[in-house]
């Protein structure tokens, strides 16, 4: 089965030149994969620069449409061409309060327009990983099999929240990254992948212990790290 690595850009970069470089240090090695998928999530605004790859939300509204100002709606992504939503991130969770209600009506709403969702679940630091994820995953997947899209339209990403670079990137050890994983496995059968300070040096730590793929925040916004970084998962 073919691996998936998702370029996270989260809120970057802040120009439009920038971002149209970023892009071309790293398009040929992205469309060119065999034995990897590779999706961008870019900011909504850059999505239509990316010609030629998978192309990713990093979030999306619960609502089609409507009176919600500055939100986008799961059915507009899907019509422009974009396949696939983050949903759930830390940075959701920590700084815009999403409520794992809310997670979940914006996964259902994502499903039901036929968009492949990411789920993003972890532990904060100190706290019981099998506890959070085991409440994460029954509150965000509350009643997804009523949805048009079924299980094969999700990912989980586990990305424990003290791992992620810009929270200090504590580095998760495999030994960790795996007993969660088959926690994990324990509760639902589709790809899941990992996150949090992911790169070249460390990405095999994840991919041997049995993870699918990988979500990339910093390391993505490097050209050449990035590059890299495909090369090593399909070589
Ligand atoms: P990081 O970010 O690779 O910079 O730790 C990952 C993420 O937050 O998705």
């Amino acid at each position: 089965m073919k691996k998936i690595i998702i370029a996270n850009w989260k809120c970057n970069p802040s120009t439009i030149q920038e971002a149209k470089k970023l892009y071309k240090g790293i398009k040929k090695a992205a469309i060119k994969t065999k034995k990897t998928e590779v999706l961008i999530a870019a900011p909504f605004i850059w999505l239509p620069l990316l010609k030629n790859v998978k192309k990713c939300a990093q979030n999306c509204f619960w609502e089609e449409k409507g009176p919600y100002t500055g939100e986008i709606g799961p059915k507009m992504l899907k019509d422009v061409g974009i396949d696939y939503v983050i949903i759930g991130h830390s940075e959701r969770r920590d700084k815009f309060n999403e409520t794992d209600e809310m997670i979940n009506k914006k996964i259902k709403a994502a499903l039901n327009a036929g968009l492949t969702v990411i789920l993003c679940i972890g532990e904060n630091k100190g706290e019981n990983a099998q506890e959070v994820i085991r409440r994460q995953l029954k509150e965000d997947l509350k009643d997804i099999e009523n949805c048009k899209l079924k299980i094969e339209n999700l990912i989980i990403a586990y990305e424990p929240v003290w791992a992620i670079s810009t929270n200090g990137g504590e580095i998760c050890s495999p030994e960790h990254a795996k007993d969660i994983l088959g926690f994990i496995k324990q509760k639902f059968v589709g790809k899941i992948i990992y996150g949090g300070s992911v790169n070249n040096e460390i990405i095999n730590n994840y991919l041997n212990v049995g993870y699918e793929g990988v979500l990339v925040g910093g390391a993505s916004l490097i050209a050449d790290e990035f590059v890299n970084l495909i090369n090593n998962v399909e070589n």
